[in-house]
């Protein structure tokens, strides 16, 4: 598989993780917050319990933070001469190639 490929298809598996964490961890903080008296785990919001809501967004977070250290990984390249792309303007698409 080209390297395109593989950076596009990490790409688009962390925006679909990190769509779930942001939308759990809101619901999290503004329908079940620690601390709120509806901080229990059997408390509900939208027929799941606080205990569901954790795990959704634990199972989504963990994704996302996995995918996001392959896509750092994919372009370590770029990272190692962050100065020089930044200075240079033009960036360094050294790792998108094939
Ligand atoms: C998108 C941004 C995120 C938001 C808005 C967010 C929000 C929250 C909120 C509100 C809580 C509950 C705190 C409480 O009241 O007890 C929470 C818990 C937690 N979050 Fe996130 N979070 C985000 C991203 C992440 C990511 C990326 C991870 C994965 C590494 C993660 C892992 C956790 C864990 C492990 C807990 C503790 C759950 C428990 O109670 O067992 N979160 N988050």
């Amino acid at each position: 598989m080209k390297r395109i490929a593989i950076n596009a298809l990490v790409d688009l598996g962390c925006l679909l993780t990190f769509i779930p964490t942001l939308v759990t961890g809101l619901v999290l903080y503004l329908y079940l917050p620690s601390g709120s008296g509806r901080g229990s785990s059997w408390s509900t919001w939208m027929g799941v319990s606080r205990h569901d809501w954790v795990l959704y967004h634990d199972i989504a977070g963990f994704a996302f933070v996995a995918l996001l250290i392959v896509h750092l990984l994919l372009h370590w390249h770029f990272f190692r001469h962050i100065g020089r792309n930044l200075h240079s303007g033009t960036g360094d698409d050294s790792d998108t190639a094939e």
